[in-house]
């Protein structure tokens, strides 16, 4: 039998058809409640979409440890072989907005929380191990620049180029995006990326740095630029749709989640620099080992409360998993929770997605929407009182700091065109020429005097056969190209 329909205070709701009037036809009585209540509710149902990454679809999985990581790190889900962690995942694009088509050329965020034993820890990342900016300063400018023009409200190539031709450390991801890999087929096959280096440290006290590498068990599948303008005009939510109706059907997708691991010292001598997110570590020179697995099966049971109000936060880590110095991902510590204060309210983390599986006990109280208020118990420390105990076992592994302090660019080893270039001679002859297409149909539109050259210069650098082909695809004379200055 259906349940009966009642209000949001739990009365029963007599008729959700008719307003109450005066006659047949109207005025509307101010007494029907009900229709006031349900007006109301209906005007308040948007709230801000996410700033970047508001497109994207999620699923709820576990996380199998398949190798024990315990010399490594002490975080408890890497420790015990077997050990089944329950987690949510979202995927996402950048810069389109919450309705925007699935099937664009962007990077795609790859973003998971694990509800551990130890609370919940969330690895925020991409499909792609590096970034298009070093210095958290830099990431509201990108942004506005993949976003619309203030004026026109277009999404205009000038935009795009113009930042990344005046910002070099863009060229290796640049080359990336314009890769086969800016149109995942699927996000089930696609690759994840921690993308920056994280700190592990074991329960002796030893500290390693860490990258982690998500492999799709289901191979990883591009499209091509013809097939993604064919799907986008067929369907909008292309990726979420495949997402969805593979787990409905019982085919889980999966992941292998590797690590590479490097001593501390080593790390830190390391030939690039570790902490530049523009910058991957050589696979030969620390290959992946094996972690475990990630399995999606079970698709959300409302997607507003599953994944709409999913916070996901590079500052949630478990003991034994530490940030590093990436400046980058330092200002993304406060970034996440900031937002998702404005964006879910100061109690986001009350809410049935974010809520850990441990119980919550400090002395954090009160604020707009708050469920779970810790009842009774002593909301001040020091207390008589018995109250919630400090673990020192959680502190992080402390660290020696040296250095001027001021405004100041990565200074070791700033070398952006390198490993551009080393991904350009990785691709096939064939991705070879897509890329060239791809640059070729983007920053060909861009009307802006010098960004082509700019951007040329930078490809040149990277090989000379990467910036000759591109000068020759957009009819440009190389020797001009290269002796431009600003
Ligand atoms: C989402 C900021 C760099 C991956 C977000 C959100 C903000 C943000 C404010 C919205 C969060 C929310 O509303 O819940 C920043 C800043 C960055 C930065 C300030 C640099 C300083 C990165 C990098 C990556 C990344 C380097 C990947 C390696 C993501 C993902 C999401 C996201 C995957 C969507 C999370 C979800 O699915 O809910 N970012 N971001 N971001 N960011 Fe970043």
């Amino acid at each position: 039998m259906a349940d009966k329909l009642t209000t949001e205070a739990g009365q029963p709701w007599a008729n959700n058809e008719h307003s109450q009037t005066a006659g047949s036809r109207g005025p509307v009585l101010m007494q029907d409640y009900d229709l006031l209540e349900k007006l109301a509710h209906f005007d308040r149902e948007r709230i801000p979409e996410r700033v970047v990454h508001a497109k994207g679809a999620g699923a709820k999985g576990y996380f199998e440890l398949l190798n024990d990581m315990s010399a490594y790190t002490k975080a408890d889900l890497f420790n015990g072989v077997g050990k089944k962690t329950p987690l949510i995942m979202r995927f996402s694009q950048v810069a389109g907005e919450k309705g925007y088509p699935d099937t664009v050329r962007d990077v795609r965020g790859f973003s998971m929380k694990f509800y551990t034993q130890e609370g919940n820890y969330d690895i925020v990342g991409n499909n792609t191990p590096i970034f298009f900016v070093n210095d958290p300063l830099k990431f509201p400018d990108f942004i506005h620049s993949q976003k619309r023009d203030p004026k026109t409200n277009r999404r205009t190539q000038n935009m795009q180029w113009d930042f990344w031709s005046h910002s070099p450390e863009s060229l290796h991801q640049v080359t990336y995006l314009m890769g086969d890999r800016g149109l995942p087929a699927s996000f089930r096959t696609m690759n994840g990326y921690g993308s920056h280096t994280f700190k592990w440290v074991n329960q002796q006290g030893e500290q390693f740095w860490i990258k982690y590498h998500f492999i799709a068990d289901q191979g990883v599948k591009n499209m091509t630029a013809a097939a993604a303008e064919q799907v986008t005009l067929k369907n909008l939510d292309y990726l979420q749709d495949d997402l969805y109706d593979a787990i409905e059907t019982g085919d889980s997708p999966s992941w292998t989640l590797y690590v590479q691991i490097m001593p501390y010292q080593a790390g830190l001598d390391y030939q690039w620099d570790i902490f530049d997110v523009t910058k991957v570590v050589a696979h030969k020179d620390y290959p992946l080992i094996k972690v475990g697995r990630i399995t999606l099966n079970e698709n959300p049971t409302n997607n507003f409360t599953d994944i709409e109000e999913a916070a996901m936060s590079p500052a949630n880590f478990v003991p034994g998993v530490e940030p590093s110095p990436d400046k980058l991902l330092q200002g993304r510590l406060f970034s996440y929770k900031d937002t998702q204060r404005y964006r879910l309210g100061v109690n986001f983390e009350d809410l049935p997605v974010n809520k850990p599986i441990v119980p919550v006990h400090n002395y954090e109280r009160d604020g707009y929407m708050k469920a779970d208020n810790q009842g009774a118990a002593v909301n001040y420390e020091p207390n008589s009182l018995n109250g919630p105990q400090e673990v020192p076992d959680a502190a992080i592994k402390s660290v020696t700091v040296t250095g001027d302090a001021q405004a100041q660019p990565y200074a070791h080893h700033v070398d952006y065109t390198t490993q551009a270039g080393d991904l350009y001679r990785l691709m096939s002859t064939a991705e070879q020429a897509r890329l060239i297409e791809t640059i070729k149909n983007a920053l060909g539109q861009v009307t802006l005097p010098g960004v082509k050259e700019l951007e040329i210069q930078q490809f040149y650098a990277a090989d000379p056969t990467y910036g000759t082909r591109v000068a020759k695809a957009l009819n440009l004379d190389l020797e001009t190209v290269l002796s431009y200055r600003e």
